[in-house]
């Protein structure tokens, strides 16, 4: 919802010159006078008010665009984005004692490899400049992985998670103002990271078996020169990709040859669905696959294989830059990938998290509430109202995220993390998220 400040609370925002103008503005959101949402002056009354030219105003706006601070919201003029990639000061949110976080769509520690005995196999050596940015073992261990589950490996490379691949893959290709097609509901961050970066997503639907062949083509359609998609663990609405959808995709991609296809697999091994890919055979296209979920997200680890094109690029751009990620990274996520006891540790990772979705979903289906739930660490519960229903929830206990922020186009939800939840408490959830959803008491009365 957008709020509306009048002229006087937004003296704040001033300037002779589009950079100042525009420094200021994000001044402000760093200091939090300016929240997202919070709406900007029009041109002309900013301009008006500062005694400088629409176009001196439209370029500031046009510069804060394009680093992802604010959004053109159509007639509804120029607003501060959902999540501008600044620090803001204030508060860390915190949660009421006693409430349940299900809100960090993170992996279970408990069904994460310990590290202890993976940091006792750790390479003690230093390493200097000008190695291999590959560790070989990694990419053989990745290798193997990646061609057992049907994506073809040409070469590998290491980066920061699979954000920073999906990044660094989106900065080979494509240029501020340029459309990129991304899963509706869709992973937030990434939603973040493509405005960020200057970029125009166009939503494409998606259903519990993947993308739906007919919303990507129309996103294609619109000129996109990407299609950033999670074929399975879907975030947040679960989804897992079939071959037949694959194969439908895959039709559809064929006709647009210029556009790059980035899979993010953020869940790997512990998805609770079969590997899909898009590529192989296409001109551009790069598979994301983190570490995160499976051996835990502060190894800051992922690999990437693609194109030879798309992977000699990114691998480029990171020589001239971070030059590579750690070896004590590489060498500790080869020693938890290739400890003994890690098939087991994987099996029952996936099955966990299975048995929770499937407990949640299943108590849902009893009182006859639907929510998506196929893969992956989240089940998404469509609500009408995502923000009261999450209130009330942290109310009862709970606390759950209100899906506005994972979504373009698509329906409003709430997404519930299950990767900790205890398969008894979910029948109290779900009758939690049931009462939560029930219309107020005076409109049943009425
Ligand atoms: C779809 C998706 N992509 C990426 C990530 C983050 O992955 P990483 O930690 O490798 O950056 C997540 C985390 O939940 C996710 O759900």
């Amino acid at each position: 919802m957008l709020s509306a400040m009048s002229e006087p609370e937004l003296d704040f925002i001033a300037g002779a010159t589009a950079t100042e103008i525009a420094d200021s503005v994000e001044r402000a959101v760093r200091q939090a006078r300016l929240a997202p949402g919070d709406r900007l002056p029009t041109i002309r009354q900013l301009g008006l008010r500062l005694g400088v030219s629409p176009t001196t105003v439209a370029a500031a706006y046009g510069r804060l665009r394009a680093r992802g601070v604010v959004t053109a919201r159509g007639r509804g003029g120029t607003a501060i984005a959902g999540r501008p990639p600044l620090p803001v000061a204030g508060q860390p949110a915190y949660l009421p004692p006693g409430v349940r976080d299900l809100t960090h769509g993170g992996p279970d520690p408990a069904l994460l490899p310990p590290l202890d005995p993976a940091l006792e196999r750790v390479d003690r050596r230093h390493r200097l400049y000008g190695e291999d940015p590959v560790l070989p073992e990694l990419a053989a261990l990745a290798t193997a992985q990646l061609e057992a589950d049907g994506v073809p490996v040409a070469g590998v490379a290491v980066v920061g998670g699979a954000l920073d691949g999906v990044e660094r893959i989106l900065q080979a290709h494509l240029r501020p103002g340029d459309r990129v097609a991304v899963d509706d509901p869709g992973f937030a961050p990434a939603l973040d990271l493509i405005r960020a970066f200057g970029l125009r997503p166009e939503p494409v639907p998606v259903d519990d078996d993947g993308p739906l062949p007919d919303g990507l083509a129309g996103a294609l359609a619109a000129g996109c020169g990407a299609f950033v998609t999670t074929l399975r663990a879907q975030n947040p609405t679960g989804a897992a990709a079939t071959p037949a959808r694959a194969a439908e995709l895959r039709r559809v991609l064929d006709a647009h040859p210029g556009v790059v296809v980035v899979e993010d697999d953020h869940a790997g091994p512990v998805a609770g669905a079969p590997a899909v890919t898009l590529g192989g055979d296409r001109p551009a296209w790069a598979h994301v696959r983190s570490v995160s979920k499976w051996l835990g997200p502060d190894l800051r680890l992922a690999v990437l294989t693609g194109d030879p094109g798309t992977v000699a690029r990114v691998q480029g751009r990171q020589l001239v830059g971070t030059g590579w990620v750690s070896h004590v990274l590489q060498d500790l996520a080869v020693a938890m990938w290739s400890a003994p006891g890690r098939t087991a540790l994987l099996e029952e990772g996936r099955e966990t998290y299975r048995r929770r979705r499937e407990a949640l979903a299943a108590a849902l289906a009893a009182r006859g509430v639907r929510a998506h739930a196929r893969s992956g660490l989240n089940v998404w519960v469509p609500v009408a109202d995502e923000g009261t229903v999450s209130r009330r929830l942290l109310d009862a206990g709970w606390a759950v995220l209100a899906g506005d922020r994972f979504r373009l186009r698509s329906q409003p939800a709430i997404r519930v993390t299950v990767s900790t939840l205890d398969v008894a408490d979910a029948p109290r959830l779900a009758g939690d998220i049931e009462a939560a959803t029930a219309p107020p008491r005076r409109t049943r009365l009425a």
